[in-house]
């Protein structure tokens, strides 16, 4: 290596030290541009005042709009002063926990969550029930979530189901679970999220346990059986990622459609699609692409249902007034955007007070300040994404 090229130890270290205090810089002026582009989303002069009275449910109803949110047992269980917020806003309650197989309980947990499938022979139906009775004590819609799903199955499933049996098993708790409650529910989550486009299965179909034991008839067979323990209900499919206008989304739009283009073809027993919408509040978008969506789902005679909307404020400045009002912004932007799709008649958010949200535990901030996705504090009262979803009611057409 030619004499002048040779660098002394010295000059190397400084050199490596210019170097990473360059690195530093350029990833802090990284930094610094992420926080420019997220200060930028905030818009102080938006206002988010709202017309005198009306809560949440009433607001919805007078435009023909169902509106409720998501609840845990246990939680419904020990605060009746969180209770009095649903009774007072929502007009239709679904369990967060209470239907799906088996949700770990926690020690710390003051309450037993009584999953739902504690054995391969038992039901425990004490959580479900208690929030059924809740419903109806409150002339709540009841709605359930989900019937058949690939997430939070308990811990005997993996060495009992098989080929061999897992029909019987999905048939017979459809059977247990919708037939004992026929007749008291706006609407069935008959099966949840059963599309992946990052797999590369056939048809983007989701890995799953029911997929790999009964092939992908099992969707067809699921809302089958779930039609016929309850005719009654609402039978919905429900799954998430159609709200931005990147190619990931537009690649989920078009295999859901394409899956519920060939469940209606075949007569399969589905009336409605869920759309979850956890969305970002660092993510903005014109909803173009979305609105398109929605309108291809409407036109095969589905209704759609905003079944588990929040906004996560994950990596939002740290300062509360900016967070709130950008959370506002993207919750009035979107649900006006949904609104103006006639076939959306039920918005539902994934809670109602940031004190029981999942994204504590799944999206906590960095700076370890509380999450606050929700129409409601931690001390139950409305914050401005309340506004928002209330001007967005008020606003909206007709149904
Ligand atoms: O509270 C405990 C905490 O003490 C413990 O440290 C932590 C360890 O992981 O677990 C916490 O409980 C978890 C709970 O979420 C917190 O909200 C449970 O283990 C976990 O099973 C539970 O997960 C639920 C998840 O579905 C799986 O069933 C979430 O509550 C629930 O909000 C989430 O909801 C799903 C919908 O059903 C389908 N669509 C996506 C949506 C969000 O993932």
């Amino acid at each position: 290596m030619p004499k002048n090229l040779l660098l002394t130890r010295r000059q190397a270290l400084q050199l490596g030290l210019g170097a990473c205090a360059g690195l530093v810089a350029s990833l802090k002026s990284k930094d610094i541009y992420a926080n420019l582009k997220i200060l930028a989303l905030d818009d102080p002069s938006r206002d988010f005042t709202v017309s005198q009275g009306g809560s949440l449910k009433e607001r919805a109803a007078a435009k023909g709009i169902i509106y409720g949110a998501a609840g845990r047992y246990p939680d419904f269980v020990l605060n009746p002063n969180l209770t009095a917020c649903y009774a007072r806003e929502c007009v239709l309650l679904v369990p967060e926990w209470s239907f799906k197989w088996f949700i770990e309980w926690y020690p710390k947990w003051p309450v037993a969550n009584h999953p739902l499938r504690p054995s391969p022979e038992s039901f425990d139906f004490t959580a479900a029930d208690w929030m059924a009775k809740f419903a109806q004590t409150h002339n709540l819609l009841f709605r359930g979530h989900p019937l058949i799903w690939q997430v939070s199955l308990p811990p005997w499933f993996k060495e009992t189901v098989n080929r061999q049996n897992a029909e019987k098993f999905m048939v017979e708790h459809i059977q247990r679970v919708a037939g004992r409650y026929a007749g008291k529910m706006h609407s069935w989550d008959v099966v949840n999220e059963a599309i992946n486009i990052y797999e590369g299965h056939p048809d983007a179909l989701q890995t799953s346990p029911w997929l790999e034991f009964l092939g992908p008839n099992y969707i067809d067979l699921a809302y089958r059986v779930a039609a016929e323990a309850d005719p009654n209900a609402l039978l919905v499919y429900n799954d998430f990622g159609f709200e931005y206008e990147d190619t990931n989304s537009d690649k989920k739009r078009a295999a859901v459609l394409k899956l519920l283009e060939r469940l209606k073809s075949k007569g399969t027993p589905i009336h409605a699609f869920g759309i979850q919408a956890h969305l970002s509040g660092r993510a903005t978008s014109s909803y173009k692409k979305l609105r398109k969506f929605l309108s291809d789902v409407a036109s095969l005679g589905l209704q759609i249902m905003i079944t588990e909307l929040d906004v996560t404020d994950e990596e939002l400045p740290s300062d509360i007034t900016v967070r709130d009002r950008i959370i506002a912004g993207v919750y009035e932007d979107f649900l006006s955007a949904v609104l103006n799709e006639p076939a959306v008649k039920t918005i539902i958010t994934w809670g109602l007070s940031d004190g029981y949200t999942y994204h504590t535990d799944f999206h906590p901030r960095s700076d370890g300040m509380p999450v606050r996705p929700l129409p409601l504090d931690t001390d139950l009262k409305p914050k401005l994404a309340w506004n928002a979803i209330a001007r967005a009611f008020d606003n909206a057409p007709n149904r």
